[in-house]
């Protein structure tokens, strides 16, 4: 292990190694709320891959809203679509890709995005999650009747899912974790 993976090891930074591995793309995961878009764009402009969003992708297709599409046709559907744009992306090299934050609930989508890639779980406490989701939060609601336990719910329903594939973690509330890991992924030499 090189110094620096192994001071993000210390630091609960990177729970699996990824020397060996031959890097074709980045995928981030995480919770709603979590800071993966923007995580994605910091990335593109510090290596140069392109990032495409599995979001926009799907509304782009779709001509309407993930909001719209789920009232009218539920959530096994655009899983199912999901899962569709998935393997499309997975197909292109050298890009970061933006997930959804439930691609995890499929196994066979993480399948397809853990080969040949790092993958990098974008979190923030639930907390902050609840205070960042509480506003302007248009997202529609996964299992439970309100909001705020919606988000509680699946964010613990899912953190040992994100743990399972991750190489690296980055904690948006603490920025410092952010950098360190763009600077080890730009180290990479992706
Ligand atoms: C979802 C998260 C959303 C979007 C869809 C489902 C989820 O993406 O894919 O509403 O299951 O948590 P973001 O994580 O970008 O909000």
């Amino acid at each position: 292990m090189t110094p620096s993976a192994e001071a993000l090891v210390k630091q609960g930074l990177l729970f699996r190694p990824i020397e060996g591995i031959n890097i074709e793309r980045l995928v981030l995961i995480g919770f709603r709320g979590a800071g993966k878009s923007r995580m994605a764009r910091q990335l593109e402009s510090r290596i140069g891959w392109r990032a495409i969003s599995t979001d926009a992708e799907i509304e782009n297709r779709l001509r309407m809203t993930i909001r719209e599409f789920v009232k009218d046709h539920g959530w096994p559907a655009f899983r199912e679509l999901e899962s569709r744009v998935i393997q499309e992306v997975c197909e292109r090299q050298q890009v970061i890709i933006d997930t959804g934050g439930g691609v995890v609930e499929r196994e066979e989508n993480m399948a397809l995005l853990t080969q040949n890639a790092v993958v990098i779980w974008v979190d923030a406490p639930e907390a902050v999650l609840v205070e960042r989701l509480r506003e302007g939060n248009d997202r529609p609601l996964l299992t439970a009747q309100n909001w705020e336990a919606d988000v509680r719910e699946n964010y613990q329903r899912r953190l040992p899912l994100y743990r399972r594939y991750a190489h690296l973690y980055v904690n948006t509330s603490r920025p410092e974790t952010k950098e360190l890991i763009l600077n080890y992924v730009s180290m990479l030499g992706v």
